[in-house]
């Protein structure tokens, strides 16, 4: 039996990854560690709630002593830190809080990880590892050609990604420093079930069926790579297993498309499925978003090669999941877009 620190497991990928081990092993155990900040709901995993190798912790990531205690009371074989501070829209708007989870928050589990397993030479218990959830972000913007490659400068442009970068470079220097067993997988943009509705995805479906207009920043041609979140639980879940200690992976599906495509795919399911009444009349190109990256690729040649990780699921396939899961789960959505939601589409859209 292994044991997973997972933090952050109340989130979006969080909550997939941890349903997506309890549902594929029986040998695992998680202990899910999230301070539930509005983006927290355990909602999400009302499916594994009485599972008996689950449990939860209300912790913050940056609580010395919480944290510590889930050490001392277990043997803690594996940290998968997912815990973070997400929207870069929030992080333009205040960015101390990201740093404070993202980069504090992060060295602050790595100390207790480098205290309880005694590292400093080579006594660190085999499998034990330190797995940081990062991005593609991290490596800036593309032009129209490349890919980013595990080789690529980081170059973050926006608060949020350069939080994450700069939590990446003390996972590495854990390593680097301590010998400290570590994994850092960076991927490109998730959708699937449970993602928060600030994000594009679920934030253009909510509108939609609300015959809200579809806000799309600037010209709406700026590509983003999308991955299914189960693609990514799997490659986090290898890279756990059969990863190389000290290496970084790229995971990304070559599922690039931009964002008014993602946004008239929306419109044109749920015109189908749902309200004739809909359409791309709906859609409102506002105020660009500042700094925007204009394009993300992920070349994910090293983890197919050295893993044999594949993505599963095209996006024609995966956005329909995907939509079709909203609206299955409408008590959901309602339950995460009313009271601090409304405030925050408020406050972010109203003068876009
Ligand atoms: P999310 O915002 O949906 O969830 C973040 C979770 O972390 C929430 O449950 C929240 O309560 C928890 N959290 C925040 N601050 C905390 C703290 N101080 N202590 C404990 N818990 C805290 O994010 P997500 O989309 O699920 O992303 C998960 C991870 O994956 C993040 O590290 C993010 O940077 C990374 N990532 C996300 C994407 C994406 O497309 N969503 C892409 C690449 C990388
Ligand atoms: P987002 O889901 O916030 O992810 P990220 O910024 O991490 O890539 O945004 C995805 C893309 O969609 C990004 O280019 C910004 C754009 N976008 C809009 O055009 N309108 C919106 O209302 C939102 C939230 C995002």
């Amino acid at each position: 039996m292994k044991t997973y620190l997972v933090t952050g497991g109340a989130g979006f990928i969080g909550s997939n990854f941890v349903i997506y081990m309890l549902n594929k092993y029986n040998d695992v155990k998680i202990i899910n560690v999230d301070s539930l900040t509005y983006a927290g709901n355990l909602e999400n995993l009302t499916s594994v709630e009485n599972n008996p190798n689950y449990s939860f912790v209300q912790a913050d990531i940056r609580d010395h002593d919480a944290i510590r205690k889930i050490f001392d009371e277990n043997e803690i074989d594996y940290v998968v830190n997912f815990a973070a501070e997400s929207h870069v829209d929030r992080s333009i708007s205040d960015p101390e809080i990201f740093v404070k989870t993202n980069v504090l928050g992060t060295v602050n589990l790595l100390n207790i990880a480098k205290a309880a397993w005694q590292i400093g030479d080579d006594r660190y218990k085999e499998g034990v590892k330190f797995h940081q959830v990062s991005t593609d972000e991290v490596y800036g913007s593309l032009g129209e050609t490349g890919f980013f490659t595990e080789t690529t400068p980081l170059s973050p442009h926006s608060p949020y990604s350069s939080s994450k970068a700069a939590a990446d470079m003390f996972v590495q220097a854990y390593h680097d420093t301590y010998k400290l067993p570590i994994n850092i997988t960076r991927c490109s943009n998730n959708y699937g079930p449970y993602q928060f509705p600030e994000k594009l995805i679920p934030l253009i479906m909510n509108n939609t069926l609300l015959h809200k207009d579809l806000p799309v920043y600037g010209d709406g041609m700026q590509v983003r790579d999308w991955l299914y979140v189960d693609d990514h639980c799997k490659a986090i879940d290898m890279v756990i297993r059969d990863g190389k200690v000290g290496e970084v992976y790229n995971v990304g599906g070559h599922n690039e498309r931009p964002n008014i495509f993602i946004v008239k795919t929306i419109i044109e399911y749920i015109k189908e499925n749902v309200d004739s009444e809909v359409g791309e009349h709906m859609i409102k190109h506002v105020a660009d978003r500042k700094g925007h990256d204009r394009r993300y690729g992920i070349d994910p040649q090293k983890i197919k090669d050295d893993l044999g990780w594949y993505p599963e699921t095209t996006f024609e396939v995966g956005i329909k999941k995907t939509l079709k899961w909203y609206l299955d789960n409408k008590e959901w959505f309602n339950n995460v877009t009313s009271g601090a939601y409304q405030k925050y589409y408020e406050k972010m859209y109203k003068d876009k």
